[in-house]
């Protein structure tokens, strides 16, 4: 390891943009081409753009590329915007022409941000071994916002952090370190990703004045580092901000007073960042204030903050994660799930056009199985999200093996029915099914300080994966794994076969030895790793399981349970509604079923769980085992560190194994068939 900048550079350091890993042998032709970059029109990220290039080509090539503006004649690499028609969408273009005789490379694109995507795209088939005959490409953003979101404090701490500290902050203040910063730029720029929000949705005193003369100096330098790669900067704010900051008694949205000091706040920012993003919300949310404290709804709220940013081209990103954090264990009938709907459809259509909601794939808190929020197919009028968390709070916390976007690709591909059969999810946040005027894609960052910025650095697949799926969310899981393998750990094909493979197997393996047919919570409370079935059961937070002697599962159906299952539509609806058209892997979260119940299987729920957590820790020794054969395949640091993480992750399976088991056998003094142990 060598320091630059204080920056350690571990070897997973440069994540999937690890040129040394790129096969240059491929075609040996790039290299012709690779000599010169033609910008005939420069401009801030097309500059980045060009040394982006001439960065790649000198290590995978050895070449030191001139950047040239006029055509002189010899073989170069051109880029250049050709904006389409106002309606046409936005992406790019490459090809390799041949025009008058001379031969070049075209990386065209719509505008300047997607000539960078063009470039890292361009790089991105180097390093997956095509020849110069396979490049040709064309690619276009189903997504127009796809926007990373760090959960970061000011104290350098982040919430549902894996990865070390912020890259943004330490000891309560705003790094100098812009390096690092623009090191993630390019990381998330590669994978196409162009709006970020720099501090927590959970926003405390000191953070409240990110949006004052305070910080906005400090802020603006980070802004412009993400600029120079075509990404937006927003900011979390705290809605009481007129009261805390401003001094006025209310943050009520309607009264004058408050909507005239956020406006001044917005040209305020925008006199710092004239390319300001605009705002990221949660509000009335885990006690956050917000527009009920003064018997206002959220449409009212999120639109006061919209028309301060309006004339300045801002957005509010406004969460529906708006819940009951105070509810009550006893009372059967009371839904968490029910919440976003509940909250939000009522306001469908009152949002002003720069107004986004932001909703969660899954009616709850991010658990390893959830159905997909009926909130989407629900409002036709209104702009829309769908929000993802990238970093693994109740997913294994980046010990354990979870690459997730199996799970993203269920919720975008999840069919709502809501104008009949093909009303998919990634229809309505792409815009297209409701003719909404903006969607797109949300991800909580999975990143920190640690040296291969994800703590494992297997996790480094999620963030990836998580870009490449916001902008193309027709690429398969397999696709994006294959990709990411080749680019982080070179072409040899057994070790892109094994840890493909790893990646695809490890969502369904982390169900496995944790929580059963989409019940959730078994996890410890507060830390949300390792079990603890009746952890969150008594519990404030509605997160109820409702384990008995004779069975398990939330009756969230409309004949006799919350009703909940009757906030989809058509045929959704029914399909939750009755036990036997089910989907069984989401069983639990929609019926309370008898341990003796029988499942397709043949086995009965009881022995299922058994089984699935005896299944959950052999397979999981199985990863671990696959990735022991590697040895001397890859980095060896890296080898070590992802080793140590399997040894934990097994401690982990087997801890899970062994309580829920336990558990189970306790409630229902019914032994394992097979007479595997069950610790009495
Ligand atoms: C989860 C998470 C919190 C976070 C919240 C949110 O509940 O545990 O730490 O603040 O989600 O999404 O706002």
């Amino acid at each position: 390891m060598k320091e630059r900048n204080g920056i350690t550079q571990h070897p997973a350091y440069p994540c999937w943009l690890n040129y040394k890993q790129y096969p240059k042998a491929a075609d040996p032709c790039f290299e012709k081409y690779g000599r010169a970059v033609r910008v005939a029109e420069p401009s801030r990220v097309l500059n980045t753009a060009a040394q982006e290039l001439c960065r790649a080509m000198e290590s995978i090539f050895g070449l030191t590329p001139a950047v040239i503006r006029e055509d002189d004649r010899q073989p170069y690499i051109q880029l250049c915007v050709t904006p389409g028609t106002a309606a046409a969408a936005s992406g790019f273009c490459i090809r390799a022409v041949q025009e008058n005789g001379q031969d070049k490379i075209v990386i065209s694109g719509t505008d300047e941000a997607e000539v960078l995507y063009g470039v890292f795209r361009f790089l991105f088939l180097i390093g997956s071994g095509k020849t110069i005959g396979e490049i040709e490409t064309q690619e276009t953003t189903c997504n127009r916002l796809r926007i990373m979101e760090q959960w970061d404090n000011l104290s350098g701490e982040i919430e549902r952090g894996y990865s070390g500290n912020s890259i943004f902050y330490e000891h309560g203040k705003i790094t100098k370190n812009l390096e690092r910063i623009r090191d993630y730029a390019r990381l998330l720029s590669s994978v196409g990703i162009n709006y970020i929000s720099i501090n927590n949705v959970n926003v405390f005193e000191e953070e409240t004045k990110f949006i004052s003369d305070v910080y906005l100096p400090e802020i603006a330098s980070i802004a412009s580092v993400f600029s120079d790669y075509g990404i937006r900067l927003l900011l979390s704010i705290n809605f009481a901000s007129p009261i805390a900051l401003g001094g006025l008694e209310t943050a009520d949205p309607l009264d004058s007073g408050v909507q005239n000091w956020w406006k001044e706040t917005a040209d305020r920012i925008y006199a710092h960042i004239p390319d300001f993003g605009g705002f990221l919300v949660k509000a009335d949310s885990e006690s956050r204030p917000g527009p009920y404290t003064y018997g206002r709804d959220h449409a009212q709220g999120a639109n006061m903050l919209a028309d301060a940013l309006q004339p300045h081209g801002g957005l509010v990103v406004w969460r529906c994660f708006v819940y009951n954090c105070h509810t009550d264990w006893r009372d059967r009938k009371l839904d968490r799930a029910r919440a976003a709907y509940d909250n939000f459809v009522p306001l469908d259509g009152k949002f002003r056009d720069n107004v986004i909601l932001q909703i969660k794939n899954g009616p709850m808190d991010f658990q390893i199985r959830e159905p997909v929020t009926p909130l989407f197919g629900a409002m036709e009028k209104t702009n829309q999200i769908i929000e993802f968390q990238i970093a693994q709070e109740y997913t294994g916390h980046q010990i354990d093996l979870c690459f997730l976007v199996p799970l993203w690709k269920e919720a975008l591909d999840f069919d709502t029915d809501a104008k009949g059969k093909g009303s998919f999810v990634r229809e309505i946040v792409s815009g297209k099914l409701f003719h909404t005027q903006t969607g797109g894609v949300a991800g909580v960052s999975n990143i920190g300080d640690s040296p291969a910025w994800t703590g494992n650095p297997l996790a480094q697949a999620n963030l990836f994966g998580f870009g490449r799926l916001a902008r193309t969310p027709s690429l398969t899981s397999r696709e994006i794994a294959e990709e990411w393998v080749r680019l982080t750990f070179g072409g040899e094909a057994v070790v892109v076969e094994k840890i493909t493979d790893m990646l695809l197997r490890s969502r369904e393996i982390y169900e496995k030895y944790t929580c059963p047919l989409g019940i959730g919570w078994f996890v410890n409370p507060g830390i949300h790793y390792g079990p603890s079935v009746d952890g969150y059961e008594y519990s404030r937070w509605g997160t109820y399981h409702y384990a008995d002697w004779k069975g398990i599962g939330v009756d969230r159906t409309v004949a006799t349970g919350t009703g909940y299952a009757g906030q989809y539509k058509g045929r959704n609806a029914e399909m939750y509604e009755h036990m036997e058209t089910c989907p069984e892997n989401l069983l639990l979260f929609f019926h309370h079923v008898p341990y003796n119940y029988v499942l397709k299987s043949g086995l009965t729920l009881l022995q299922h769980i058994y089984n699935s957590h005896f299944q959950g820790v052999e397979e999981a020794a199985e990863l671990q085992k696959t990735w022991d054969s590697l040895r001397g395949l890859v980095d060896e640091t890296i080898f070590e560190e992802v080793q140590r993480r399997f040894e934990l992750q097994m401690k982990n399976a087997v801890e899970w194994r062994d309580v829920v088991n336990t558990y189970f056998f306790r409630r229902t003094g019914i032994p394992d068939e097979k007479g595997r142990h069950i610790y009495p």
